[in-house]
């Protein structure tokens, strides 16, 4: 089973950023750990902070792997492009968020990724993205 985690701007700084809400763990020692726990699965990573990588991305991936986990970051509240996307592609998204978006800013509340997503996971920390990772599995 083919999954890509793909995570959108500042996410390269989880470790560093705001650790009272993201935490202290940089992805990488994060997804190493669950490159282990999950070794029947092909899992890669990609993570950008350009709009228009991410969609490349996205649907240089979206009509062969298995599962898309996306993390858009702040771009989830803003792009039209990248819900276009999603929309787009064949490849089931789940959409990641480390915080609880509902419990933050307003601006928050709204993502152009949900509604063609097929499942939200938020508000777990790093564990989102396991239990996104989970839920392909059946
Ligand atoms: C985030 C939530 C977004 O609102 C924010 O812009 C991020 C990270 C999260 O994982 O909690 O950068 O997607």
């Amino acid at each position: 089973m083919k999954i890509i985690i793909i995570n959108g701007p500042n996410l390269n700084l989880l470790g560093k950023r705001e650790n009272n809400i993201y935490g202290d763990k940089t992805f990488q020692e994060f997804f190493n750990e669950l490159q282990n726990k999950f070794k029947d699965v092909e899992l890669s990573y990609f993570q950008s902070n350009i709009e228009g990588e991410l969609i490349d991305k996205i649907q240089e991936v979206g009509y062969s792997y298995d599962g898309i986990i996306l993390n858009a970051a702040a771009y989830t509240h803003t792009s039209v492009g990248i819900g276009d996307t999603v929309k787009a592609i064949s490849t089931p998204v789940i959409e990641v968020h480390i915080s609880n978006t509902f419990s933050r800013e307003e601006f928050r509340h709204h993502s152009f990724i949900s509604p063609n997503a097929k499942g939200i996971v938020l508000g777990f920390g790093l564990q989102s993205y396991e239990l996104a990772l989970l839920s392909f599995r059946h």
